[in-house]
């Protein structure tokens, strides 16, 4: 039997390659005056095995991005890849069992299910999808999110931490190659928000999966491998290895934009 927490997956031979691949991607909603363009003509390639995390100002685009990249939501113009598939165009029951085998979701809502206690809602997907979870690694995405003790509990039990992190297990239960958290660590207080980070990493780390994350927490930000920033449905600069401060220092330059548009003539504007 393969024991999933001690196969680091540090020594693959092959190049990670991209697991989510986006070309020309635009959404917008309504249409003539009152349309709004979130995503503008977005090219990301969000790398196989890494941590990214999407930043931007309230309303740029994150979670758009997110959702069009999931084929959660359909796109106006372009293209998107979930590894080699091309989505766009697929149709729903194709890209809703893709979606099922390769993807799981955190929301900053946890979107628990009343009714259903913690392994209950853990195993919802699944059981939707008529597979069984592999036990072994279920038990083990269980124990490392500490909910051991907590699968009897309905949501109404539990505290924000302990929802999110049975969230981050339904998420993470079918061993989906690619997660996309919005904002998971939103809800929380500190201390669980960086537990989650934590077994976020580890998924990365330990795991070999992908993780996509959107947050505005520069903390937070600073566990991933890569930054995207966004502003006006546009990637506008990207940040490898980023550092709180650093994080913190460009999105202050956000905010100097936003307040006095034509008062910052040395920002670079990466944007084409
Ligand atoms: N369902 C929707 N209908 C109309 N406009 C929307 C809808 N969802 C998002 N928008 C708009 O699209 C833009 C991007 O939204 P969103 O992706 O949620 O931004 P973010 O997650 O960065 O805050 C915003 O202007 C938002 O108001
Ligand atoms: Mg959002």
């Amino acid at each position: 039997m393969s024991t999933p927490a001690s196969t680091p997956n540090t020594e693959r031979v092959e190049p990670p390659g991209v697991a989510a691949r986006a070309r020309g991607l635009t959404k917008a909603y309504g249409s003539g005056e009152t349309a709004v363009i979130a995503l503008d003509a977005v090219d990301v390639d969000i790398a196989r095995q890494r941590f990214t995390a999407v930043m931007g100002p309230s309303g740029s685009g994150k979670s758009t991005l997110m959702h069009t990249l999931a084929g959660l939501d359909s796109v106006s113009a372009g293209q998107v890849w979930l590894g080699e598939t091309e989505i766009t165009g697929l149709k729903e029951r194709e890209l809703t069992q893709l979606r099922r085998d390769r993807v799981g979701f955190m929301f900053q809502s946890f979107n628990l299910i009343p009714t259903l206690d913690a392994r209950e809602n853990i195993t919802l997907p699944m059981d939707i999808a008529g597979r069984r979870p592999d036990a072994e690694w279920l038990e083990h995405v269980i124990d490392t999110l500490g909910l051991r003790d907590r699968l009897r509990h309905r949501p109404a039990q539990l505290s924000g931490g302990q929802q999110q992190r049975v969230a981050c297990a339904r998420a993470l239960a079918s061993r989906p190659e690619l997660i996309f958290a919005d904002e998971p660590t939103g809800n929380l207080d500190s201390r669980a928000g960086l537990e989650v980070l934590g077994f976020l990493r580890e998924a990365v780390d330990s795991l070999g999966q992908t993780v996509v994350m959107v947050t505005h927490d520069p903390g937070a930000a600073a566990h991933s491998d890569l930054v995207l920033f966004l502003a006006d449905g546009r990637i506008v600069d990207e940040m490898p290895r980023p550092t709180a401060e650093a994080v913190l220092e460009r999105m202050k330059r956000f905010d100097v934009l936003h307040g006095v548009a034509s008062d910052a003539p040395d920002d670079p504007s990466p944007q084409d």
